[in-house]
C-alpha cells in the first residue's frame, strides 16, 4: 500500500482518552448496548431505525442483497423524503418551531420555522412541476448557502425529481460536465453570491457553462446580490416571479423507498468525475438515525450548526436530510469563517446558542492559527457536542478543539464516511466511548467495517492495511450514475472473492482494536477535506498550450492537510517557466476545475521519474514536495532523473 506520511504516522502515539462525563451518558441518546443489539440481529436493528420515519407503505423486506452490489433497502415501502424532513413536524404541532437560523454574509438575517418551509417548498414543487418535471427527471443545482437551496433541494425529493448540487465554486467546464452527463432539465442557481465581503458573479459562470447545453429546457435564477445578469428569454426565469405566486398547498406523493433521491459528483481516480447515486428510505432512515445518536440531537432543544457547504455530501446529509428528518433547529451560514472578522463562527455559537458544532479539521487548525484568544472572547458555553469530519484530525487540533471551544467537557466525534457512503459509518457515540484524540474508533452499530491486507484477510490489533465495509449499510450508494461497470471496478473489485466495498482509505487498528484513518490509498487527495483527483489536476494542467506533461502530488500541508504540488514539463522546454508562467497555470487549473484545484506550488521540470512501465512514480514526487529525502530510486527507468529534478530546483530552474 501507498506508505503513510510521518505527520500521519504521528496520530498513533497518542494514548489519551476521555470518558464521557456521567451526566452527560445518563441523558445521551445512545446506549452502549446498542452494539450488541445490532449485532444480534442487524436487519431489525435497521428495521427499527426505520421507524423513525413516516411510511406511507410499509416495507416488506428490510434488505434484498440478492442483486449485490446493488443493495435495495426496506423493500416495497414507500414514502415522501420532503414529507418527512418538513410536513410531519407541522402536522405534529410544530410548525412554529424555528428550522433553519439563516445567517447572511454580509449581515443579514432569516428565521424560517417548519410551518414557513412547507410552505416554501411545496410553492416550489407547483413552480417545477408547472414547467413539467416530474418524477426521474434531474435538476441541477448551484448556488450559494442560501435558504432557497434547500428549499430546492427538498421540492425535487417532494416531487421525485433526482437534484444534482453542484459546489459553488466549481467551474463553468465543471458544471457542464456534470449537466451533461445526467442531462439535467432545469438549472437552478443564483444572480451572484457574497463571499469574503464580496459580491461575486454566479449566473454568467453557469450563462457560460450551459452554452449549447441541449438538454436544459429552463434556468432559474434566485435574486441574491441584485447585481445585474443577462436573461436569456425563454429559458431563464426569476424564483421570485415563478415561485412566489404558487399555491403554498401541494400533496406529497409517497415514492419506492429505491427511488432516487440525488446525484453528487466526487473526484475518482481517473480524470472523469463519478455521480455518486444516492436512493430515498435507506439513506433518510441512516441519515436521521446517525444524526440522532452521533450528535446526541434533542429535537425542540438542541441548536445545531454543520458549516459545511450543501454542494458536498456533508451539506446533504447533514444540513438538509437528517437534521430535518429529526426536527432541528439549526444555523445555516452563508460566508466565510473570517468575513468580517476571524471570531464570525463564535458569534454565531453565542448569538444562536448553539449546542452542537460539526465542522471539519481543516478549519480546526485555521482557528488554531487565528489564536486561542479569538474563541475566548464569546459565550461559547451552549456547545455540548462538537464533530469533525472530512480528513484524519491530528490529536494537537483535537486537543485545541477540545480546550477552546468544548470547555474541556464537550464530546468530540471524529466522524468517517464518504459521499459514497451516505452517512457516517465510523465514529464514538457521545455518552458511550471515550474518545481518543485523533481516532474515529468504532464502526457504528448497524455498520460494519474492517482493516484488511492485501488479500483481505482481518490485520489484528496494532496491524494496518485496507479499510473495508464488509456487509451492506441502508445509506450506500446504489451505483455512479449511467455507469455500471465503473461501480463494480472502484469499489467492489479490490476484494471481488471476499465481497468487500473498498473504501480507498488507509486504516490500523491500534492495541484497543480501535480504527485510525490514515488518508487515501489511491490516487485521490483530500484538501481542506475535499476530495480532488491527482488526474483531474494533471489533465488541466495538460490541457494547456505550454505544458507537455503534469504529475501532480497530494503534499503534507499544516492547515489544509494535503496540499496540491504539481510537476509540469513545458513544450520544447523553450518556454520561459518563471513566475508569470506559473501563475498562469494555477489560474488555468482554476478555471478548468475551481480555484479549490489551484495548486500550492507548480515546479517546471526536465523530466519526471517513471518506472520502466512507463507510470509516474509519484512517491518520489511526494519526497521531492515535502522536502523529504528522497527514497528508493531502483525501479525507476532512469535513476538519475531525480537527481535531476531536486538539482533543477535547487539552481531554481
Ligand atoms: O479519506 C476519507 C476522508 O474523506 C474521504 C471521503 O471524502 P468525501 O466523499 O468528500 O466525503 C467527505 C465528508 C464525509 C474518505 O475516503 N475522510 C472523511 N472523514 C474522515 C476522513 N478521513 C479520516 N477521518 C475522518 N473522520
Amino acid at each position: 500500500m501507498t506508505e503513510q506520511s510521518p505527520a500521519l504516522d504521528n496520530l498513533l502515539t497518542e494514548s489519551r482518552t476521555f470518558p464521557p462525563s456521567e451526566t452527560f451518558s445518563a441523558q445521551a441518546n445512545a446506549t452502549a448496548d446498542f452494539y450488541a443489539e445490532a449485532d444480534a440481529d442487524r436487519e431489525a436493528f435497521w428495521a427499527k431505525q426505520a421507524e423513525r420515519l413516516h411510511w406511507d407503505t410499509k416495507w416488506s423486506q428490510v434488505l434484498d442483497w440478492t442483486n449485490a452490489p446493488f443493495a435495495k433497502w426496506f423493500v416495497g415501502g414507500k414514502l415522501n423524503v420532503a414529507y418527512n424532513c418538513v410536513d410531519r413536524h407541522v402536522a405534529d404541532g410544530h410548525g412554529e418551531q424555528v428550522a433553519i437560523h439563516w445567517v447572511g454574509e454580509p449581515g443579514d438575517n432569516r428565521d424560517i420555522t417548519y410551518a414557513q418551509l412547507k410552505d416554501e417548498v411545496s410553492k416550489a414543487a407547483n413552480a417545477f412541476e408547472s414547467l413539467g418535471i416530474t418524477s426521474g427527471d434531474r435538476v441541477a443545482i448551484q448556488m450559494p448557502m442560501v435558504p432557497e437551496a434547500i428549499f430546492a433541494m427538498l421540492a425535487c425529493a417532494r416531487i421525485g425529481a433526482v437534484h444534482s448540487v453542484v459546489f459553488g465554486g466549481f467551474s463553468p467546464t465543471a458544471l457542464r460536465s456534470r449537466v451533461d452527463d445526467q442531462a439535467a432539465k432545469i438549472v437552478i442557481t443564483t444572480d451572484g453570491q457574497y463571499r469574503r465581503g464580496k459580491a461575486a458573479p454566479m449566473k454568467v459562470n453557469v450563462d457560460e457553462a450551459l452554452e449549447g447545453a441541449e438538454s436544459v429546457e429552463k434556468v432559474i435564477v434566485v435574486r441574491r446580490t441584485g447585481d445585474e445578469v443577462p436573461i436569456t428569454e425563454g429559458r431563464d426565469l426569476w424564483w421570485h416571479e415563478l415561485v412566489d405566486g404558487q399555491s403554498a398547498e401541494h400533496a406529497p406523493q409517497a415514492f419506492d423507498s429505491e427511488h432516487p433521491l440525488f446525484i453528487l459528483y466526487t473526484s475518482g481516480t481517473t480524470g472523469k468525475p463519478k455521480g455518486i447515486l444516492h436512493t430515498s428510505g435507506g439513506y433518510l432512515t441512516q441519515a436521521a438515525y446517525t444524526h440522532h445518536n452521533v450528535f446526541d440531537h434533542k429535537a425542540g432543544e438542541d441548536v445545531y450548526w454543520c458549516t459545511a457547504d450543501i454542494g458536498w455530501i456533508t451539506g446533504h446529509t447533514y444540513i438538509v436530510y437528517g437534521p430535518l428528518a429529526n426536527r432541528t433547529t439549526q444555523v445555516v451560514y452563508e460566508g466565510t469563517p473570517n468575513t468580517p472578522h476571524e471570531g464570525r463562527h463564535w458569534e454565531i455559537v453565542q448569538q444562536h446558542k448553539v449546542s452542537i458544532y460539526y465542522t471539519a479539521p481543516t478549519l480546526i487548525r485555521t482557528f488554531m492559527k487565528w489564536g486561542n484568544e479569538i474563541p475566548q472572547k464569546y459565550d461559547l458555553s451552549s456547545l455540548r457536542v462538537l464533530g469533525s469530519v472530512g480528513e484524519p484530525i491530528n490529536p494537537e487540533a483535537w486537543i485545541w478543539y477540545r480546550e477552546n471551544v468544548g470547555a474541556n467537557s464537550a464530546p468530540i466525534v471524529d466522524t468517517w464516511w464518504q459521499t459514497e457512503t451516505g452517512a457516517i459509518m465510523i465514529s464514538p457515540l457521545p455518552g458511550v466511548t471515550a474518545t481518543k484524540p485523533g481516532s474515529a474508533q468504532k464502526a457504528l452499530p448497524g455498520i460494519s467495517a474492517k482493516v484488511v491486507d492485501d488479500q483481505g484477510v482481518e490485520v489484528g490489533k496494532g496491524g494496518g492495511g485496507y479499510l473495508v465495509l464488509d456487509k451492506p449499510w441502508p445509506g450506500m450508494l446504489r451505483g455512479i450514475w449511467g455507469d455500471e461497470e465503473r461501480f463494480r471496478e472502484t469499489y467492489w473489485s479490490r476484494f471481488a472473492d471476499q465481497g468487500y466495498y473498498f473504501a480507498g482509505d488507509g486504516a490500523k487498528y491500534d492495541a484497543d482494536g480501535d480504527i485510525w484513518l490514515l488518508g487515501r490509498v489511491d490516487d485521490v487527495m483530500n484538501v481542506s477535506g475535499h476530495r480532488i483527483s491527482t488526474t483531474e489536476v494533471e489533465s488541466a494542467l495538460v490541457s494547456h498550450p505550454t505544458v507537455a506533461e503534469a504529475a501532480v502530488v497530494g503534499a503534507t500541508d499544516p492547515t489544509t492537510g494535503q496540499g496540491i504540488v504539481a510537476f509540469v514539463i513545458l513544450r520544447g522546454n523553450a518556454v520561459d517557466g518563471g513566475e508569470e508562467a506559473v501563475q498562469e497555470l494555477r489560474d488555468h487549473v482554476a478555471k478548468e476545475i475551481g480555484p479549490i484545484a489551484k495548486p500550492r506550488q507548480i515546479l517546471v521540470v526536465q523530466e519526471l521519474p517513471k518506472t520502466r512501465s512507463g507510470k509516474i512514480m509519484r512517491r518520489l514526487l511526494r519526497d521531492v514536495a515535502e522536502n523529504r529525502q528522497v527514497g528508493d530510486v531502483t525501479t525507476l527507468a532512469d535513476s538519475s532523473v531525480m537527481d535531476l529534478i531536486s538539482s533543477g530546483l535547487k539552481s531554481g530552474k
